[in-house]
């Protein structure tokens, strides 16, 4: 983990504190650079609001998928729980659902 929170500790600090940034590893495997990220973005913002409203995570995986999410804390009754997906990111044609009513980026 040790060279994950060292890439992410170079971000540039106005994007870290932006609350709007957002951040896609399209291979991400389960989790590492999501894992850091949420770390790094923990001090500027709410933990909750960085895992379910900053970070995007795809993978060809399913088991990848399914670590990457419990790794990170999300459940399925979190809009976080549909950034993290099952999908090949070569093909584009992936997208991040949230099936809850109402819900949008900016609602929390
Ligand atoms: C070496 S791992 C890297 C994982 C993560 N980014 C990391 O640094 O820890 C590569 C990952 O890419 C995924 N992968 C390979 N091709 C992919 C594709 N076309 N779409 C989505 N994921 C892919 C693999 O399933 C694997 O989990």
């Amino acid at each position: 983990m040790a060279l994950y929170r060292q890439m992410v500790a170079n971000l540039p600090l106005e994007t870290k504190q932006d609350p709007y940034s957002n951040y896609l590893d399209n291979s991400c495997g389960d989790g590492n650079f999501l894992v850091a990220l949420l770390e790094d973005l923990s001090p500027f913002h709410d933990p909750y609001w960085v895992m379910n409203h900053m970070i995007y995570g795809v993978d060809l995986m399913p088991d990848n998928v399914e670590t990457a999410r419990a790794r990170l804390g999300l459940t399925p009754d979190q809009p976080g729980w549909f950034h993290v997906v099952c999908a090949d990111a070569l093909e584009y044609g992936y997208e991040f659902p949230c099936p809850f009513p109402g819900w949008t980026e900016s609602s929390g």
